[in-house]
């Protein structure tokens, strides 16, 4: 068997194990990824678009912020619609801070361009990867690489496989929590290329069901449709998916809305996801792998991204300065902020959503949160502070 040492293996080239990856290598530890998908794969997804500052400056500092600051766009604030009315969060005169609209697949990109410059190692299309020992002083990854079987020795590893992984359930049973709300509906995305139809995000509620106008650039737009969870995207041809978005949005966005031919189109289900703990021995999990969220509160990629953070912090104390203390409380530290996020996400979804089971006493209490949220600089605060990203 081929074995290889390293100082911390990461499971998974999404873009927590990529940043994970190059926040420690340019402090000097080494790492080794390993992906089950081919890099084109992993970079044709579609996903996240919102970054939080926090994101922002963790990308910065990970020396993959140039493109970023290029083709970027600042979003001070966002409209809610409700009923043929809108509102405009104001995060800037409400917080001081902002987000940025820039693709998680650029984002990607980015990553994997500063990964090779370093001749990073990232073995993709990987199999059959099991972790073993990370309760002993004996950690060790075997994975199928190219035909064999293969082993990497190391001291830490970083379960960055998303959901689906084989990470999290490496923590045994009797030590696992999980906790789990899934929504009895999805999130149709089309993509095209067309001019974004407002200048900042619309995220609508409707008798019809929730619908987002987004954007990747000038050129490029993004949007979302609130969809019953059995429809299919063959269901959806363009033309339908215009012909509703046009619908669900007030008339003022629904007249100028230009449509186009769909580059992309996907259904995605929601669901509310937490594990506990986030570390177990030499095991840590990040990202997906540990939590997912509904995408209304834009939180997915950024809690990958405060994960990081905390856990690349730990490691550069454990192997910098000898001290265990980060490591120690990781899953505490990095649990009470998705917690945070965690109820922000299912706050979102539940004031924006239809949902199939509603009494008309619930469709009232959703309106009468939404007039609140109009009326309320208090409440519009407490949005925009949530959705800019609580402090790491
Ligand atoms: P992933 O991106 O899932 O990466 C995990 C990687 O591990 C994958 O490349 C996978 O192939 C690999 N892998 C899996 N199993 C194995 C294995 N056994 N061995 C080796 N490799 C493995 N978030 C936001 O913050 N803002 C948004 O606006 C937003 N919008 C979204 C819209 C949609 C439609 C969707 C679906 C998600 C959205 N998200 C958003 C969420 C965001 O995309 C995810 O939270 C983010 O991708 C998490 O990154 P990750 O690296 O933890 O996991
Ligand atoms: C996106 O642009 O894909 C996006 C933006 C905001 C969200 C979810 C997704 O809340």
């Amino acid at each position: 068997m081929n074995t290889i040492r390293t100082q911390v293996a990461i499971i998974g080239g999404g873009p927590a194990g990529l940043l994970l990856s190059q926040l420690l290598e340019r402090k000097g530890i080494d790492t080794v990824v390993l992906e089950r998908r081919s890099r084109d794969y992993v970079l044709a997804r579609i996903r996240a678009g919102v970054l939080e500052s926090g994101a922002v400056d963790l990308i910065r500092e990970a020396g993959v912020g140039a493109r970023m600051q290029r083709e970027g766009i600042v979003h001070d604030g966002t409209f809610i619609a409700a009923s043929n009315r809108g509102f405009r969060i104001d995060f800037r005169q409400l917080t001081g801070g902002s987000v940025m609209v820039y693709g998680q697949t650029e984002l990607t990109q980015d990553l994997y361009q500063a990964r090779d410059a370093m001749n990073g190692k990232i073995l993709h299309e990987v199999d059959e990867v099991r972790i073993h020992g990370v309760d002993s002083d004996a950690a060790h990854v075997s994975f199928r690489w190219q035909g064999r079987e293969r082993r990497i020795a190391c001291d830490y590893v970083a379960g960055c496989d998303g959901f689906h992984g084989i990470s999290r359930n490496t923590i045994p049973a009797s030590v696992l929590r999980e906790f789990e709300r899934v929504y009895p509906f999805g999130w149709l995305g089309l993509l095209s290329a067309t001019p974004p139809v407002s200048d900042e995000l619309i995220y609508a509620s409707h008798a019809r069901g929730f619908a987002l106008c987004s954007m990747r650039n000038p050129a490029l737009s993004r949007y979302y449709l609130q969809v019953p969870l059995q429809d299919s995207v063959e269901q959806w041809s363009d033309e339908l998916f215009w012909e509703e978005l046009r619908r669900r949005l007030p008339a003022a966005a629904a007249e100028t809305l230009v449509t186009g031919e769909s580059v992309e189109k996907s259904i995605a289900p929601l669901r509310s996801f937490v594990a506990e703990p986030m570390r177990w021995g030499r095991l840590f999990l990040c990202g997906d792998a540990a939590h997912i969220v509904p995408p209304t509160g834009a939180k997915g990629l950024n809690l990958a991204a405060s994960d990081v953070y905390y856990l690349s912090r730990a490691l550069l104390q454990h192997y910098h300065e000898q001290d265990d203390h980060g490591i120690d409380d990781y899953s505490a530290t990095a649990l009470s902020r998705v917690w945070k996020a965690e109820r922000f996400s299912w706050s979102m979804t539940r004031l924006l959503h239809r949902f199939p089971d509603q009494s008309d006493f619930d469709l009232r209490m959703q309106q009468a949160e939404l007039e609140y949220l109009e009326s309320s600089l208090a409440a519009q605060t407490a949005l925009a502070e949530n959705y800019i990203g609580l402090p790491y």
